[in-house]
């Protein structure tokens, strides 16, 4: 099982993180993955503060560069390299 958890703190929540919500669980939905991937909200993870983007780690391995409009790419490469 493949984790994503995706800040939901205020700082990543102004770039947008609950649209990456969105758009990761249609890209679970587009691609299948309801068995083997699950969506979580967090915390802050430090990702606004090392200047990282949007805070979003897959099974606890923090994803850099992270924006709304590249999550989509980033985190299905993310999840298919760790499927
Ligand atoms: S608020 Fe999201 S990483 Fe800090």
């Amino acid at each position: 099982m493949v984790n994503v958890e995706i800040c939901i703190g205020s700082s990543c929540y102004v770039k947008g993180s609950d649209k990456v919500v969105a758009i990761v669980k249609n890209l679970i939905s587009e691609q299948g993955w309801e068995d083997k991937v699950t969506v979580k909200g967090s915390f802050c993870i430090q990702s606004c503060q090392n200047k990282y983007g949007l805070g979003i780690k897959v099974n606890e391995q923090t994803i850099k560069g992270v924006t709304l409009s590249n999550a989509k790419e980033i985190i299905k490469d993310a999840i298919g390299n760790a499927l």
